[in-house]
């Protein structure tokens, strides 16, 4: 059938509409009717030329929730109609990681740049006169229809505002999973979070969760620090130098207990510079991505020995998505966690350049296109 989608012809580019062809589902896949898709800083590093895909053209998004118009032959526990939010991280269930409750570092992740099935290089969805076109994680949750895994597919009840929920296929798990899971906020910490956007929002959300006494973020856009303090920050600052200082003020001239870079475009520097703001035993959790072909982060390796501090990645927020998502659905529904108030516009698709646009120049929390 055919499909409007946000595609990228080349590198750097802007995501711009074309007509596709998409292919029906095949055995474990779904057919998606699109409702909402989030837009996340990952999808402009893929326009940008930080990360590098496999292949080009790429229908973008990664983010997103819908329903299904169609099962695969022989595709069990699938129903026309059913509810599902897309994990960005298809989850295989039987490698060693999902098995280690580690979805997020699910085997299938190899193939999300390659823009492929998830458990095959060579087989592509969708097309554009001819030619294949990669999906985005093997999803493109910027596009009318799409045709996914049932292994990036989370079945959820029908009364969940699908608008709102998409959140959680990116960027809610992975900023709140960044402060639970990897920062391993505990009650009485102190946490800065680097970066209040789509990510670092719900890393604040996370970290207040988890009872932290202290929660600073850091964001040079005045709307961004004002949304962490509505949000559970409990002070907001422009830089780290003020964010370091404050953190010592709490902690007896040691440092905060864990900080978490979630800065849009990272850098080595970034990196540096939350090193150094942690105490002895502390964390540094880095969620953010930058340019792929960057190296070296500036941190003192006799810091990092003597001081014992731990440098820690961060994927998904070291979730597992058929068991985290539901799980962060239960803290929305009992109002634990916001969702609704993280997005700040929406868009028609035909707007997704604005949406990016806007996203770089510091005006949403997240914007979402509403199919
Ligand atoms: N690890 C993962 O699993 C994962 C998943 C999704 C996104 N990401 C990455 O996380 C990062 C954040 O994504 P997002 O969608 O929230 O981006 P975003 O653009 O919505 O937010 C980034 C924020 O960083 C702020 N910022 C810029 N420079 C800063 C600085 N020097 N100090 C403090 N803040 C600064 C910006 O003002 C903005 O508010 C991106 O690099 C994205 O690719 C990682
Ligand atoms: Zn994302
Ligand atoms: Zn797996």
């Amino acid at each position: 059938m055919k499909t409007r989608g946000a595609i990228l012809r080349a590198v750097p580019g802007e995501y711009e509409i074309a007509e596709l062809d998409l292919d029906e589902p095949r055995h474990g896949e779904l057919m998606i009717k699109m409702v909402a898709a989030g837009m996340c800083h990952s999808d402009d590093h893929i326009a940008s030329g930080d990360t590098q895909v496999g292949h080009l053209p790429m229908c973008g998004g990664h983010e997103g929730a819908g329903v299904v118009v169609q099962v695969g032959p022989e595709t069990y526990g699938w129903s026309e109609g059913d509810h599902v939010i897309f994990s960005f991280l298809a989850a295989c269930g039987r490698c060693r990681w999902c098995a280690k409750g580690m979805q997020n570092l699910c085997d299938r992740g190899a193939l999300i740049l390659a823009g492929t099935r998830p458990d095959d290089p060579e087989s592509y969805r969708m097309s554009l006169d001819g030619t294949p076109v990669a999906q985005t994680c093997g999803l493109s949750t910027f596009s009318e229809y799409t045709t996914i895994s049932v292994e990036s597919a989370v079945k959820v009840d029908k009364d969940l505002p699908l608008e709102t929920v998409c959140l959680l296929g990116c960027g809610v798990g992975t900023g709140w999973g960044a402060a639970v899971n990897s920062a391993e906020v505990y009650p009485g910490q102190t946490v800065i979070v680097m970066g209040v956007g789509g990510i670092g929002i719900n890393a604040v959300q996370g970290a207040a969760h988890a009872g932290a006494a202290n929660i600073i973020a850091v964001d040079p856009v005045a709307f961004k620090r004002e949304s962490a303090l509505k949000l559970g920050a409990t002070h907001a600052v422009a830089d780290m130098e003020e964010a370091t200082a404050i953190a010592q003020s709490f902690t007896n001239g040691q440092g905060a207990d864990s900080a978490i870079v979630t800065v849009g475009v990272t850098t080595g520097e970034h990196i540096g510079a939350a090193f150094s703001s942690i105490r002895k035993a502390g964390i540094c959790v880095v969620t953010g991505l930058g340019k792929q072909t960057d190296f070296g982060i500036p941190i003192s390796a006799m810091e990092l020995t003597l001081y014992q501090k731990r440098l820690q990645g961060s994927l998904f927020g070291a979730s597992a998505p058929t068991a985290d998502i539901p799980w962060m659905i239960d803290l929305y529904r009992s109002g634990k966690l916001k969702l609704d108030e993280l997005i700040t516009n929406t868009y028609k698709l035909d707007d997704v350049a604005q949406g990016f646009k806007d996203m770089r120049e510091g005006r949403n929390l997240r914007g979402v296109i509403l199919f």
